[in-house]
């Protein structure tokens, strides 16, 4: 067998965001802005970046929105800084190898380790029965996602820390049931001050896509006002500023403010805090928002003449499928030939 049995590649980092609604703030600070600081700060690396739309249809979603929310995202994070000279863009979809290592990885994977995904449970809630088995697999197409790149660094926000072991814990079957060092073990690479964004409106739950309200969350697509009024409306508590960082325990909601307005500022929460110690929200909110403004409104701007052009943006997803299957064509082929199919 010709293939490389221990991995001795290029560091390479891998992610994606599901185009299942408009990239908020949370997408933002947790994951794309980190993507940015990697490619920016790490020459050196590959570097692959897909709208995962095969996972966007686990959930019910729409067909006739899935190509403009695919596009949506794409804009996104170019508008956001990604580069597609230096890091490939790319449709999850048009990239086939990856359902078929989801499929060779699926005999790998433990229905109890599955059952234990806390994200199935929250998405399948008490109907577990009838959730479709696609929602159920999902994590099993995350690790063929990382893993058809034997990718080697993976940014993401908080709550994907588990799929992350789990692909970390399949990559380790696979070696181990076939005497290979093939997949490497894709490092989660969780950094900043916000790598849980929490809702505006209840700082005790995740700024999320799928919450109902609006009000919840800033949009990248946001205009000026909106994100103001947002921010105003935002949850906060009667007391002032904290003198410090353990000040802010148990005030939920004060904490994500503070939190956000540290990873926008690229500062730390201590650093926040010492700024605006004994402050009101009267003063801090509208300071968070002109920052908020500042950050986001270039990206906004960027991605709205970008979704003015799909076909540019057409063209650079191509550029980056063409990227994408060259490297997975590859490793499928070699995971075949490794798990001794004919051929
Ligand atoms: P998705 O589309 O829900 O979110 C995209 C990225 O944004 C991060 N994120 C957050 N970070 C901080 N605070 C928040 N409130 C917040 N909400 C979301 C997520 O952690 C993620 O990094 N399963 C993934 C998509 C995926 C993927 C992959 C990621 C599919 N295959 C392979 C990495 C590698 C998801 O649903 O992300």
């Amino acid at each position: 067998m010709d293939n490389e049995q221990t991995y001795q590649g290029p560091q390479r980092v891998f992610s994606g965001v599901q185009p299942t609604g408009a990239l908020h703030l949370g997408n933002y600070l947790g994951a794309l802005k980190n993507w940015v600081d990697m490619q920016n700060n790490d020459p050196g690396a590959e570097r692959l970046y897909g709208v995962v739309d095969l996972h966007a249809i686990t959930a019910g979603y729409e067909p006739e929105q899935l190509a403009r929310a695919t596009r949506e995202i794409a804009a996104a994070y170019i508008a956001g800084g990604i580069d597609p000279a230096r890091s490939a863009i790319f449709v999850q979809s048009a990239v086939s190898a990856h359902s078929e290592l989801m499929w060779l990885l699926s005999s790998m994977t433990q229905m109890g380790k599955l059952e234990r995904m806390t994200q199935f449970k929250d998405k399948a809630g008490k109907n577990a029965e009838r959730a479709g088995l696609g929602l159920f697999a999902y994590p099993v197409l995350m690790a063929a996602d990382i893993l058809i790149y034997r990718a080697t660094h993976v940014p993401v926000g908080e709550d994907q820390k588990q799929h992350l072991e789990l692909s970390r814990d399949i990559a380790a079957t696979f070696n181990a049931r076939y005497g290979v060092e093939f997949f490497p073990q894709p490092e989660p690479v969780i950094m900043g001050e916000a790598t849980r964004v929490m809702s505006l409106q209840d700082g005790t739950k995740k700024m999320s896509k799928s919450d109902p309200s609006e009000k919840s969350r800033i949009n990248l697509i946001d205009d000026a006002d909106t994100i103001v009024k947002k921010i105003k409306k935002a949850q906060t508590d009667p007391d002032a500023l904290p003198d410090s960082v353990e000040g802010l325990a148990g005030r939920a909601g004060a904490d994500n403010l503070v939190t956000i307005y540290a990873a926008l500022a690229e500062k730390t929460k201590a650093e926040v805090i010492a700024e605006y110690a004994g402050q009101g929200w009267g003063v801090f909110k509208p300071a968070l928002a002109d920052l908020a403004v500042e950050k986001l409104a270039p990206m906004t701007a960027r991605m709205s003449e970008l979704m003015a052009d799909p076909a540019q943006i057409d063209a650079i997803l191509s550029a980056g499928n063409e990227k994408a299957n060259a490297l997975a064509e590859k490793t499928v082929r070699e995971v075949r030939e490794i798990m001794g199919f004919w051929g």
